[in-house]
């Protein structure tokens, strides 16, 4: 930063100092991080580094040498801790990895490689459990390493932390001091913040619009872990049975004749605890890496957010030689997995306009690294997310890209934004245009939707986008008409609604940009071939709100053929079994809009066609009755096929998975649907698991 190298070192380690500590207050006392884990850290190092140069300045209260933030005010009585409660240092690369091994090789004097206990990085709030004569007796959290907040009656709620210890043939020691991380499961965590949404809107319309602070959704799992188990008013005791205790650690008491962190796992284990099953002993540091990256690989299938791995020597007695730093201890570290948050500058908002009209706000990024990938944009979803968020256009802000969901934009930097606004820049309030990007007609935004919209629908960004998904190779799979194509077609007027697209002739193709004689054969060539298809391709191709191709399929099996499900009520579309009540009314108002009946017969009349799907006999004496299946992945061949299969033979094939569901049949690259039925424990099959049920 060019601010850092004019001051004066004393200078920067207080400001770091300051930063640090403002930030260790808004994560561990208010449970409302302001930096990302990545941005911390490098403050963090930053000041150690200064330190370690300028030891003069370094003072016994800096942030280097503590952990968390002390307890004061919380309304939680506060205990001490009996051992302290230190945190981990980092490693962010391989290299660092290596330099912690042979530094501590070093000091134990030894050549050979060192047997290691590597466990997955919960990514939670730490916690003490103390039990006497084997109960529970209070916990603690962490608090400043030192001193930590009693939070017993909300820890007695967790359903995995044991009351009473199990013991089969060995007892526990008399007093016992059990670490490790309450964390809050994924699925529960999405529910959480599902409800908060729901709550915060029915909010919203009662009182004008304000939203309630106790409402805004958590920004993660561990700051929902973290709040969830520091509730001392209007306790949400479902909230405190959804957390889960992971015990990682024995502070106090190790069992009788153990001598390794591996021992002291198991034995947790045998009491009654949850331990990771991911942990695993390590012997040298090429096995602890190879740990390291099934970790990463496997992380986004794990129903916990785990943010690297932390690797600790399991032998005790070297342990107790390598001893602590006031932190942390020599023995141990954390390996982190690569930051999936990064600080960037929103350069522009620019506005696409979708097949249905809606506007999309995008912010475009200056590039920058995230977790492996280079990111220029990010979704913005609405004018609301702008608003909530306050996102204006020069903002400096931080990304987030987790997993492979798209870009977003986690918050804006306000102090960069206050001194960019001093030096005389203008960051105004971003509102979505009046007028549509594309044709210029006025927007609009209905009551009660967040979605503005562009209503013309001979606007031609719609009819641009609604060609392009119609080629698609979901949906009509039309060879040769690209995007250009498309633009030209749209811009040139050949084409001015869907099914222009099958009266066009080769002729006046050729008028087009680049578009040869033998081009424009072609084109007319892969229409005429398109034209034969199949009901679910078609019904794919009409972009039906909410259709997609499982939908597709339901339908189609459903009533066969077109004319059933044109005429077919809600009601009756939403007796099939996976399709619900917003599917269902999404396809009777779109074959209830003269415009859209008009395009589906003069498709018809201009030769798209498909031949009847044969509907469905079920064989309810036949091998698979009574059980029900979701597809995922790709199969050897066509969904459909291996839908009827298992219909004949009795199963049923539903669209989404529910903890209701018997199989889930994975194919290749199966996808989300896989973690979720592991997340489920749905059983998962592959083909041949399937043949073998037939
Ligand atoms: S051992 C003295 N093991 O990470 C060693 N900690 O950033 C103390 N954490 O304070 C901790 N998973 O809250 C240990 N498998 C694991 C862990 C773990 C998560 C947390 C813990 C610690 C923090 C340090």
């Amino acid at each position: 930063m060019a601010d850092s190298e004019l001051e004066s070192p004393e200078r920067r380690i207080k400001a770091l100092s300051a930063e640090i500590q403002r930030h260790n207050a808004a994560y561990y006392q208010n449970d409302r991080p302001e930096v990302s884990d990545a941005e911390y850290d490098g403050l963090l190092r930053e000041l150690r580094a200064l330190e370690e140069q300028h030891p003069e300045f370094q003072r016994p209260e800096s942030p280097t040498q503590r952990v968390g933030a002390p307890v004061v005010g919380t309304g939680f009585a506060t205990a001490p801790h009996k051992t302290p409660m230190l945190s981990l240092d980092n490693a962010m690369d391989a290299d660092e990895l290596r330099a912690f091994d042979q530094r501590i090789r070093r000091m134990l004097g030894r050549d050979d490689p060192l047997d290691y206990v590597a466990e997955p990085k919960l990514d939670g709030s730490g916690v003490e459990l103390v039990y006497r004569d084997g109960r529970f007796s209070h916990g603690l959290t962490r608090g400043d390493g030192r001193v930590g907040e009693d939070v017993s009656a909300n820890l007695r709620e967790i359903p995995s932390i044991p009351e009473r210890l199990s013991h089969p043939g060995n007892p526990p020691p008399e007093f016992l001091s059990v670490r490790g991380e309450v964390v809050l499961p994924l699925e529960a965590f999405q529910n959480l913040n599902a409800g908060r949404r729901t709550r915060q809107e029915a909010f919203q319309k009662l009182n004008a619009g304000r939203r309630a602070p106790g409402l805004e959704p958590f920004a993660n799992p561990r700051n929902a872990a973290a709040g969830s188990l520091r509730q001392i008013h209007d306790i949400d005791h479902n909230r405190l049975r959804s957390l889960e205790f992971r015990a990682y650690a024995l502070a106090e008491g190790a069992p009788p004749g153990s001598t390794t962190q591996w021992e002291n796992l198991e034995a947790l284990g045998n009491w009654g605890f949850l331990v990771s099953p991911e942990c695993r002993t390590c012997r040298g540091l090429e096995s602890v890496m190879d740990f390291y990256e099934e970790l990463l690989a496997g992380r986004s299938a794990l129903d916990v957010e785990i943010d690297g791995a932390v690797i600790k020597v399991n032998r005790l007695d070297l342990q107790d030689s390598l001893g602590s730093l006031s932190r942390s201890p020599r023995w141990a570290i954390a390996y982190k997995f690569p930051p999936e948050q990064a600080r960037t500058r929103v350069e522009e908002i620019d506005v696409q306009v979708g097949r249905t009209g809606a506007l999309t706000p995008v912010a475009k990024l200056e590039p920058v690294r995230v977790g492996g990938v280079t990111v220029s944009n990010a979704t913005l979803h609405n004018q609301d997310e702008i608003n909530r968020k306050d996102i204006r256009i020069g903002d400096t802000v931080v990304i987030q890209r987790a997993g492979d969901v798209i870009p977003q934009i986690v918050r804006v930097l306000l102090k960069e934004r206050e001194e960019r606004l001093q030096a005389g820049h203008r960051l105004k309030p971003y509102s979505l245009p009046e007028a549509c990007p594309i044709c210029g007609g006025s927007t609009i935004r209905l009551d009660g939707e967040s979605v503005t919209r562009c209503p013309n629908l001979d606007c031609p960004a719609q009819l641009k986008n609604n060609l392009r998904h119609l080629a698609g190779r979901g949906a009509l799979d039309v060879d040769g008409l690209g995007e250009k194509i498309v633009d030209q077609l749209v811009e040139s007027g050949l084409v001015g609604r869907l099914s222009d697209l099958f009266a066009l002739e080769v002729e006046a193709l050729q008028g087009l940009e680049r578009m040869g004689e033998k081009s424009a054969a072609n084109l007319v060539a892969s229409l005429a071939s398109a034209r034969e298809t199949s009901l679910p391709r078609f019904l794919i191709a009409m972009g039906i709100p909410h259709v997609g191709s499982t939908m597709a399929e339901l339908l189609a099996g459903e009533f066969g053929d077109l004319d059933p499900l044109m005429a077919a009520s809600a009601g009756e579309i939403e007796k099939i079994e996976g399709v619900g009540t917003v599917i269902a009314e999404s396809v009777v108002r779109f074959f209830g809009d003269d415009g859209n009946t008009d395009e589906v017969n003069r498709l018809r009349a201009l030769g798209v066609r498909w031949a009847p799907a044969q509907p469905v006999k079920i064989d309810s004496s036949g091998a698979l009755a009574g059980l029900s299946f979701v597809l995922t992945g790709t199969l050897s061949s066509p969904r459909p096929d291996f839908k009827r299969r298992i219909e004949a033979a009795g199963g049923k094939v539903l669209g989404s998975l529910s903890q209701k569901t018997r199989f889930l049949v994975a194919g290749e690259n199966p996808g989300s649907k896989l973690q979720k039925a592991q997340r489920l424990g749905v059983e998962v099959l592959d083909e041949a698991g399937l043949e073998a049920l037939f």
